[in-house]
């Protein structure tokens, strides 16, 4: 039996990533609690099978609720692409038909009609979200007329998990993998950083686009996405408590999560041990 009660905001990610989107919900939204979920044990998911990745989703979700969450935001791209649509339409009217989990790339994909000129648009993420196809199906939806072409981008989350997204080495695979996605399509006006991790890169990134395109993050579109849906959702709305807290709940050791999320948050803070 799940708690009735109000409870906080959940944010999950595999990881680390989910952290630059709640921190712009929280800039955006600083009245809520939350509570933020990384599966660093077994994080990265974006190499992982869309089996495996639905099935820790799931596990993440159901936790997230048993601990009082209504309302879950999937801060991830990869669990959004591979594995939010079955939550929604299977797992959910099962587990509870009032409680609800969102993700991040419909907030992205909406947010294009208002940014690109030319409708050519390029999508960087992790292979797992690109070879999914589920940001070039989500922008057939709603843009039929735009052009998508995307890059798989393996080397970056690693970069950014060993922390070397400032070295030299990282300047090698940013070049690459943007090159790849212009030598697709030279006339993108648009690219999507289609990946919780990306925001670290960002100086490295724009460097490399130099000018020929905008680059979007993710972390505010989700944020203002969240708000919207809370002012037009003011049952959930009522079951989202207000105490402007968050805890950090994590599948690794709390002590090595702390270390690296602070580069993610750029501000200190302690985490709790959960399995899922
Ligand atoms: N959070 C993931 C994403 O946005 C990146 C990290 C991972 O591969 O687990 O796709």
């Amino acid at each position: 039996m799940l708690p009735s009660s109000p409870g906080p905001i959940g944010v999950f990610d595999s990881g680390y990533g989910g952290l630059t989107i709640l921190k712009e919900i929280r800039k955006t939204l600083p009245e809520y609690d939350y509570m933020y979920l990384g599966d660093n044990a077994r994080a990265p998911y974006g190499t992982r099978s869309f089996d495996v990745v639905y099935e820790f989703t799931l596990e993440a979700v159901k936790s997230l609720f048993e601990r009082g969450c209504h309302l879950v935001i999937l801060a991830c791209n990869t669990a959004s692409a591979k594995a939010l649509r079955s939550i929604q339409q299977k797992d959910l009217p099962e587990l509870d038909a009032d409680r609800r989990v969102l993700g991040v790339v419909i907030p992205t994909v909406e947010a294009l009609g208002s940014i690109t000129k030319n409708g050519n648009i390029g999508v960087l993420g992790t292979p797992g979200t690109i070879s999914s196809g589920t940001y070039d199906i989500e922008i057939a939806k709603f843009f039929p007329q735009f052009r998508t072409v995307s890059v798989e981008c393996p080397m970056w989350v690693p970069l950014v998990e060993n922390r070397e997204f400032d070295s030299p080495g990282a300047d090698y695979f940013v070049e690459k993998y943007v090159e790849e996605l212009f030598g697709q399509e030279p006339e993108i006006d648009t690219v999507i950083l289609g990946c919780t991790h990306y925001p670290l890169l960002l100086e490295k990134i724009e460097k490399q686009v130099a000018g020929r395109a905008r680059i979007i993050t993710q972390g505010e579109l989700v944020a203002m996405s969240l708000k919207d849906y809370l002012s037009r959702h003011p049952e959930m709305d009522q079951k989202c408590t207000r105490g402007g807290t968050c805890t950090y709940l994590t599948t690794e050791n709390p002590a090595k999560f702390t270390e690296l999320a602070e580069i993610f948050l750029k501000s200190p803070l302690s985490a709790t041990h959960v399995t899922l």
